[in-house]
């Protein structure tokens, strides 16, 4: 994308990147990422960035050599899907902050919350699950199973169940799902999509570390949420933020801020 070109325009008219914040409702980090190339420019902000660099959208779409359309957009793809499982183990707080993430890299988040997830929320968060759904473009009732992600029809780059409890974790190894989340995830599997388990439990017994070897042979992923001190976090917001940001990393999204060895 060619953000040079959005830089001097924002010049010539005299508008700042705190009003295309503003314009979709974002922080100016956002804006700069973009600006920056770090981020992609979400498709659905196209006619707020038009507005403030008083312009067409379709000029904005060329001159930013994004691919442009005929009417209704048609030319804009879909933006990419990852399905959100909040299951009831025990850090609901990587899921809510995931959302929030995947919202500031414009991926369209799909959220599923099991019952016990509804009750982890209230026990280790001030959060209201309106308030957590809210940062969601869709949410879907544990029971839905005729929900647009119980079906492979339905494109997604995957799931990320964060936090997965083992009762989940198990129900997803044998197939046999009783609710919307693991009806999700062994759909994700079956369609050879990626299922990233955030899997929290400790101690584990050998049934645990069974399932967890079948769930991989089965093509899930496997990564508990476990801190890496190397980046000597001072908060536990950093500690889920790292780790947030290395799960992301199996689907090829960059979250900026995240601290790599060597670099
Ligand atoms: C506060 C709290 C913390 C919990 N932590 C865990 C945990 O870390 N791992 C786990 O497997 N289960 C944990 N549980 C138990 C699960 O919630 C319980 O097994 C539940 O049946 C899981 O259902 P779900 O997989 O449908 O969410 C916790 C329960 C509560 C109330």
């Amino acid at each position: 994308m060619n953000t040079l070109w959005i830089k001097q325009r924002l010049k010539i008219v005299g508008a700042t990147q705190e009003q295309l914040a503003q314009a979709v409702g974002r922080d100016r980090a956002v804006i700069s990422r973009i600006l920056q190339g770090k981020q992609p420019l979400r498709l659905d902000w196209v006619d707020a960035f038009a507005k403030v660099l008083q312009i067409s959208a379709d000029e904005l779409l060329r001159q930013s050599g994004l691919p442009t359309g005929g009417p209704g957009r048609e030319h804009n793809p879909p933006r990419p899907r990852i399905i959100v499982g909040i299951s009831g183990a025990t850090g609901v707080i990587y899921g809510i902050r995931l959302l929030e993430i995947l919202r500031d890299l414009g991926v369209e988040t799909h959220l599923v919350i099991s019952r016990p997830g509804v009750m982890t929320i209230a026990e280790e968060t001030d959060f209201s699950v309106a308030e957590i759904t809210a940062r969601a473009d869709r949410h879907y009732r544990i029971g839905d199973i005729a929900a647009p992600i119980a079906s492979g029809s339905y494109r997604t780059m995957g799931m990320i169940v964060a936090p997965c409890s083992v009762r989940t974790m198990a129900e997803i190894a044998t197939g046999a799902t009783s609710n919307l989340l693991t009806r999700a995830a062994d759909v994700v599997l079956k369609e050879r999509r990626k299922l990233v388990l955030m899997v929290r439990e400790t101690p584990l017994h050998t049934g645990h570390l069974r399932t967890m070897t079948q769930l991989s042979e089965m093509g899930a992923i496997i990564a508990p949420p476990m801190p890496a001190f190397y980046t000597r976090p001072a908060s536990l917001a950093d500690m889920v933020e790292h780790n947030l940001g290395r799960v992301l990393d199996l689907f090829d999204l960059e979250v900026p801020a995240l601290q790599r060895w060597g670099e």
